[in-house]
């Protein structure tokens, strides 16, 4: 992924204000200049954007998280969009480092299926195609009529967690839908892996029942798609705690968004590590044992790949 020297003028990237930082950092390893825009706000809290300069005929990559405020981001991504294609963008493309509702992906009982609503909501802002990092569950490209690269910073946080390995070491998910995430690190650092058998009980209450495979004596490697509130977590140690493991751990994950109380669960974990993405914008108050890995150089290489038609196989989620 090394700095980009010539990337041709028609070339976009866009960063919305959910992806600032980021869109930054991806622009000086593409050595582009960011799209100038502006979004206001009205005194009813309706927001409007203005794209500020020529962007016809270009290859636009429209880059916005939604992460939390969910509907702010989701709705500042549906306004860039349509200002890109008002304003006469050649092919947009979506570059959505987290998806928020993605976990709202099965339908219970009376329930809405929110991963489907924002799959619809973002296909009316008529992308050419989409770009997600670790989506929640890779089914989720079925959700979208347009292509989606479904790409993974499982790399890029496996080569920052290899320093903690040790010859005891076990990568660990902490639920069933983190297995083949998992597997994918374990075959990346060549460790053994182990699952954790969780039950969510509400928005921030789980329970895990036991640890499947070997953990005894061993020391864990915590990896996730994401951590929201840190119940999962702390709910993983503790059932790593009972069946022997050693401490303290390392956590990896692609999305922190550290909601509710996550902080403070954190601050009482045995960890020694905290990795994550910045798939979503940490912001202050500090976060315990954080370090954090950027997706820049990922996204950046996806962009430039798929602005020269080149293959993107490589940096795409395992099937
Ligand atoms: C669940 O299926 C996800 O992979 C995460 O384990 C979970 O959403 C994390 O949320 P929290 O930190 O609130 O437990």
């Amino acid at each position: 992924m090394a700095r980009e020297e010539d990337v041709d003028d028609h070339l976009m990237v866009l960063a919305g204000p959910a992806s600032a930082r980021l869109g930054v950092e991806v622009c000086e390893i593409l050595r582009v200049a960011p799209a100038v825009y502006e979004c206001r706000r009205f005194p009813d809290g309706e927001m409007q954007v203005e794209i500020q300069e020529s962007i016809r005929g270009c290859d636009v990559f429209l880059l916005q998280s939604t992460g939390p405020p969910v509907e702010q981001h989701l709705m500042e991504l549906l306004l860039l969009a349509d200002a890109c294609r008002r304003a006469g963008a050649g092919r947009l493309t979506a570059v959505i480092p987290y998806l928020g509702y993605a976990r709202q992906d099965r339908r219970m009982g009376r329930r809405s299926l929110g991963a489907r609503v924002v799959a619809d909501v973002i296909g009316t802002a008529r992308f050419d195609r989409l770009m997600l990092i670790d989506a929640h569950t890779p089914a989720i490209e079925g959700y979208f009529d347009i292509p989606v690269e479904h790409l993974t910073a499982v790399p890029l946080l496996a080569r920052a967690a290899a320093p903690s390995l040790r010859d005891t070491s076990v990568v660990v998910a902490p639920d069933f839908g983190a297995v083949k995430l998992a597997r994918a690190y374990a075959r990346l650092l060549q460790v053994p892996m182990a699952f954790v058998h969780k039950t969510r009980l509400d928005g921030d209450a789980v329970e895990a029942h036991g640890v499947i495979g070997d953990v005894h004596a061993r020391l864990p490697l915590i990896v996730d798609d994401m951590l929201s509130t840190g119940g999962t977590l702390a709910a993983a140690i503790g059932a790593l705690r009972a069946a022997g493991a050693v401490e303290p751990m390392t956590v990896a994950v692609t999305h922190a968004l550290l909601a509710g109380r996550a902080r403070e669960i954190l601050r009482t974990l045995p960890l020694t590590r905290f990795i994550a993405a910045d798939t979503v914008a940490i912001e202050p108050p500090a976060v315990p044992y954080l370090e954090v890995t950027s997706v820049a150089p990922l996204i950046a290489t996806a962009i430039r790949r798929d602005h020269r038609d080149e293959s993107l196989a490589d940096l795409r989620v395992p099937a």
